[in-house]
């Protein structure tokens, strides 16, 4: 079934109907997932996606309940297992006490998606001390406790090879901003470029132990963050020129991705960063110039 497009204006664009077939294979059957940011967008569909695949889901939130509860219930109705708990994943007490949560509910955790994320977008010369740490603190603070608590807790279990041949995988959400310079959003290129920095040098640390620890980069993806990026025709057409497979990323294009990268299948895969963004750091002005 096709995901839920919402079309630019109204109208399908000519891509919306090529949009593949979102199948999961059941390949984290038993494998109790944390997703951060899961109550919207991105975080929202690798909850579900992951739910899919078979994983029980810890779907965290920070802010109003509902929507996470009704993530949840979504995963309950599919007859998987699902539990939404509170943190601000930038406090460290918010961080300690979701994962003994999650612990204590589910038993354990394999997979951990650090995937909150914000933007407090300004012209560098205005940007805020404000704006600058509420992006560092959510986007790689968070990523950095997060991961932290994950790996204590796969250490403590070790491998379960009836669920995984790795010890645990950590998928942190980063962006094509790791790599794209973006003016105007320094606070949030420069927390993504921590990011794949924090990601590669606790991969390296983390693997004698059977920790896989990889990137997702998502390009633009339909989800609220950017909805200024793609809900009018003309947003729509200009977002089109720095995309050469001329569609924009649905949540279920990252979602697939990370389900990938957290079963046995990537067993083999750590350090990386897979970009999901439709080519958009293929230098899309130079299919014409240069
Ligand atoms: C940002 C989006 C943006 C996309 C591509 C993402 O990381 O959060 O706002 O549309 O990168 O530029």
């Amino acid at each position: 079934m096709p995901n839920d497009p919402v079309t630019p204006g109204g109208s399908p664009t000519p891509y919306d109907a090529q949009l593949p077939e979102v199948t999961y294979p059941k390949t984290i059957v038993g494998q109790p997932a944390l997703v951060t940011g899961a109550a919207s967008g991105i975080g929202k569909a690798t909850a579900l996606g992951l739910a899919r695949a078979g994983a029980d889901v810890v779907v965290n939130y920070d802010g109003d309940a509902a929507p996470a509860e009704d993530v949840a219930h979504q995963i309950e109705a599919m007859g998987g297992r699902a539990i939404a708990i509170m943190a601000d994943v930038s406090k460290e007490d918010d961080v300690t006490a979701m994962f003994a949560k999650a612990v204590d509910h589910f038993g354990t955790l394999h997979i951990v998606v650090s995937n909150a994320g914000l933007q407090r977008d300004s012209p560098f010369e205005q940007m805020t001390l404000e704006q600058w740490n509420m992006v560092i603190g959510v986007n790689l603070t968070g990523q950095f406790l997060c991961a932290r608590a994950a790996t204590r807790e796969f250490k403590r279990r070790g491998v379960d090879a009836k669920l995984s041949v790795a010890a645990g995988k950590i998928i942190c959400m980063s962006s094509v901003h790791q790599e794209i310079p973006w003016a105007g959003h320094a606070n949030y290129a420069s927390s993504k470029g921590g990011v794949m920095l924090l990601m590669k040098s606790i991969a390296q640390e983390l693997a004698p132990h059977r920790i896989r620890v990889n990137s997702v980069a998502p390009g633009a993806i339909r989800t609220p963050i950017n909805t200024s990026a793609w809900s009018t025709p003309e947003a729509y057409a200009e977002l089109m020129r720095l995309v050469p497979y001329k569609r924009i990323g649905e949540p279920d294009d990252i979602a697939r991705a990370v389900a990938w990268l957290a079963s046995d299948a990537a067993d083999y895969i750590t350090g990386a960063t897979l970009f999901v963004d439709g080519g958009m750091t293929l230098y899309p002005g130079f299919a014409t110039g240069g």
